[in-house]
């Protein structure tokens, strides 16, 4: 199966609905533009006036709408933070709606011709894009979300999403009836399998009798599939679910079914109170605050940074009223943990489905480890995608 091939759909009609209803009136103009203008080479949401001190020029691509309400919408507050932030000092903008395919390219391109100076890529299939584009433009910082081929002009970046899913399992662990909870996945990489297996152990150590059922769209953004994927695990007995996809559909299904679900990447509560479990959040702002900041003082030296938690950067929030306090208090509990490090979602005994003991008693896992996950873990029904098990 590719995963950097991945081709967006056009945006729906429903989509486009989305797309228009969480912005902010400073990118209202990207929102009539639908993806062809979404496209065009002009960049799109300017919102800084260019000042007699040449503002820093900064960039975001980003794979869905601004409106998405997930993890397009989170990125989007992060731009607009930082904007109000540091003032006149920096020029921002954005091009949303932009698939993980040879647009990526050309948008990059584009925005390296337009004098950007510090480009933010948003999505983990924009990788090749970013590394063909950086080459070319050893002059531009290049940061990507979620990848993790670095260069001398290129940083990698990522939230712990992982942790966001362990503590939305253990709600769900104490939430379920029928011991089955679901995940709808979106693309197959380690992120994702990760993040489904947190946050399966996430509810086994609160139930241990709890299974779990995936189904993939292959797709970050597609509401009526991401709709779909959860009626079927609705149907096969699931009654609490998770999503690794950027819109609030599933959350939404879960509702008109009268079962139980999160948000993820943005808090999603608004779109289905009933359902709603809680909401996995990223906060990008501590990231974006820092690459800013340190392009600004010509201080930019790349790496990889993968923020968490203990950073500001996770959170699980609005946790609904019904959810027991029992869970409620674990979950401050482990929050506790991951803030000082005395806790580490990946640590043995774990074993996979197939009862292999993937670590031992004891082991926390190390990074490596976490960006090679390509199992799922006991009481996870199939296999992970590729992995022919
Ligand atoms: N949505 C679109 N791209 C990504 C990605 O790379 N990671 C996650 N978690 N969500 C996404």
């Amino acid at each position: 199966m590719t995963m950097l091939a991945q081709r967006r759909r056009p945006m729906g009609q429903w989509a486009r609905m989305l797309a228009c209803s969480a912005v902010s009136v400073a990118v209202l103009t990207a929102c009539g533009s639908g993806e062809e203008e979404a496209r065009a080479p002009v960049a799109q949401g300017d919102s800084a006036p260019q000042t007699a001190e040449a503002p820093l020029q900064v960039g975001f691509m980003y794979v869905s709408p601004i409106g998405d309400g997930g993890w397009t919408y989170q990125h989007e507050l992060g731009r607009q933070a930082v904007q109000a932030k540091f003032g006149e000092r920096i020029a921002t903008s954005f091009v949303e709606s932009v698939s993980e395919g040879p647009d990526a390219e050309r948008v990059l391109r584009d925005m390296v011709g337009q004098g950007k100076q510090l480009i933010f890529a948003t999505s983990f299939g924009y990788q090749e894009y970013v590394q063909k584009a950086a080459a070319d433009a050893p002059q531009v910082k290049f940061e990507h979300a979620t990848g993790y081929k670095q260069a001398d002009n290129v940083a990698v970046y990522d939230s712990k999403t992982f942790e966001g899913a362990y503590l939305a399992g253990i709600v769900a662990g104490s939430m379920t009836r029928t011991n089955t909870v679901g995940v709808v996945a979106s693309v197959p990489i380690p992120e994702v399998v990760r993040n489904i297996n947190s946050f399966v152990l996430g509810a086994q150590s609160m139930n241990p009798a709890v299974q779990a059922k995936v189904v993939w769209v292959n797709e970050w953004f597609s509401p009526p599939k991401e709709a779909e994927a959860a009626n079927t695990l609705i149907n096969g007995g699931v009654d609490v679910l998770y999503q690794n996809t950027n819109s609030p559909a599933v959350l939404k299904t879960a509702q008109e079914r009268g079962a139980f679900a999160f948000g993820k990447d943005g808090d999603m509560s608004a779109h289905a109170p009933k359902a709603h479990l809680g909401s996995a959040v990223i906060n990008w702002e501590p990231y974006y605050t820092k690459v800013v900041q340190d392009t600004l003082d010509g201080k930019w030296q790349g790496g990889n940074f993968w923020w968490g938690v203990k950073e500001g950067a996770m959170d699980l929030v609005k946790i609904a009223d019904q959810v027991p306090q029992e869970a409620k208090d674990r979950v401050a509990t482990v929050k506790a943990g991951l803030r000082d490090g005395s806790f580490a979602v990946w640590t043995g005994p774990i074993r996979d489905n197939q009862g292999n003991e993937v670590l031992a008693e004891g082991v926390v896992a190390d990074e490596a480890f976490l960006r090679s996950i390509n199992f799922y873990v006991q009481g996870v029904e199939g296999s992970v995608p590729g992995t022919g098990q």
